[in-house]
């Protein structure tokens, strides 16, 4: 089969690879037909994770079911399906409650595990003609008839649809709260999106691409431009200077200040500044326990220097970490299913994956008017 294969910092190639197969009885095989991006590939693309090279890449799959393991039950041969990124085995102590993003059995040793991903188990990852789905009676979501022509919607539900809506979970969102949100990349425009579905009553977006801010004020939400640093004094003018309800951080360690300096802490303080006394704040963005090649000492042993006292006073609370995708993938796959969401407004590029290469270089320079790239294998 042909895969998206990482080679090395910044290099990706497409590949002729051995053929993804069932290993287990629990497994099925997908043959992909849409898998996406992601900010999260990203970072081990530019070389700041531990990434093997050889690897994968992959976890925002969807595809159509061509076999099925001896001891699958549920999925059917030819079932349409989208998997959460997380993989998960559904019967430990975490998946029991909910906690699929920090399966205790699928990554031994480990709390969580993925397609694709560093750090999170050996599993190959689906930008690929097929994937080996593990614990598919659990893992697969089964869509609607309308499947493949919603296709482009549905892939979102693996992972940055779910993922923006466990941020405004984690930072508390109900109906009537201001949210700020920092990062209009595909995550924190679904974070925005999802407050608004929410019923949040004001929604604020921080970042400095204006194609990207652009995109947030389309779906009804303020557009902050922080291209000069002004992100802060902006969102507390528009809370008549009490700061915001809730606060998401939808960035991750690699945050940049105005001038494109890495900030590992910028986010995370000006959340706190950003949100008022016994507000919550949501950290879906990635931050890492180990960053070797960060320029900031902290950073390299995954520390920031977070406003720790400013943050107690105000009495905010924090909530962090992988979204448990399969917590929300079903009923936001019933908001696509009766047209009241369409997260596909993101996509601004669907190419063939042969072309994967392209879509990595374009996306990571973060070029006008690359907001999310699908790729289509089999096209
Ligand atoms: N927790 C999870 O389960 C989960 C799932 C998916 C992605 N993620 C993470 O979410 C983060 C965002 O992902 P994405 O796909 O949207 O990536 P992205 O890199 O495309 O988007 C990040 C955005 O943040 C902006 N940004 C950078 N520094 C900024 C600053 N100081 N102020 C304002 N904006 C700033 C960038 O301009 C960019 O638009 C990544 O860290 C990714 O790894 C986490
Ligand atoms: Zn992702
Ligand atoms: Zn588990």
């Amino acid at each position: 089969m042909k895969a998206v294969v990482y080679k090395g910092p910044r290099d990706v190639v497409v590949k002729t690879v051995p053929d993804a197969k069932i290993e287990k009885a629990t497994d099925v095989l997908v043959k992909i037909t849409t898998t996406n991006i992601c900010g999260s590939d990203l970072h081990m693309y530019e070389g700041r994770t531990n990434m093997e090279p050889g690897r994968i890449f992959g976890h925002e799959n969807l595809g159509t079911v061509i076999e099925i393991g001896s001891a699958v039950d549920r999925v059917k041969l030819g079932d349409r399906v989208c998997m959460p990124f997380n993989i998960s085995c559904g019967f430990c102590e975490n998946c029991e409650r909910g906690l699929t993003g920090f399966c205790l059995i699928a990554n031994p040793g480990n709390a969580g595990a993925a397609y694709g991903f560093a750090g999170m188990g050996p599993y190959s990852g689906g930008q690929a003609e097929l994937l080996r789905v593990p614990y598919a009676d659990f893992n697969c979501l089964v869509l609607p008839p309308d499947a493949e022509e919603k296709e482009n919607d549905y892939v979102m539900l693996s992972d940055i649809f779910p993922t923006g809506y466990h941020a405004t979970e984690l930072a508390g969102v109900q109906a009537g709260d201001s949210v700020v949100i920092y990062g209009a990349g595909p995550v924190g425009l679904m974070a925005a999106y999802s407050s608004i579905i929410k019923g949040a009553s004001k929604v604020m977006v921080v970042d400095m691409h204006k194609d990207r801010l652009a995109l947030a004020e389309k779906i009804g939400a303020i557009a902050v431009d922080d291209s000069d640093g002004s992100g802060v004094d902006q969102v507390m003018a528009l809370t008549a200077g009490q700061g915001a309800d809730r606060g998401c951080e939808c960035v991750g360690y690699q945050c940049c200040d105005h001038k494109g300096h890495e900030v590992p802490n910028l986010t995370m303080n000006n959340l706190v500044k950003m949100v008022r006394p016994t507000g919550g704040i949501g950290v879906v963005g990635v931050f890492v326990p180990e960053d070797p090649h960060a320029k900031d000492k902290l950073a390299k042993q995954g520390q920031i220097a977070f406003d720790f006292g400013q943050f107690w006073i105000k009495g905010q609370h924090i909530g962090t970490g992988q979204a448990n995708v399969k917590a929300y993938n079903r009923k936001l796959c019933k908001l696509i299913a009766e047209g009241k969401a369409k997260p596909s407004f993101i996509i601004s590029h669907e190419l063939p994956l042969d072309r994967a290469a392209e879509g990595y270089e374009n996306f990571v320079a973060r070029k006008e008017g690359w907001t999310k790239v699908i790729l289509k294998p089999g096209h």
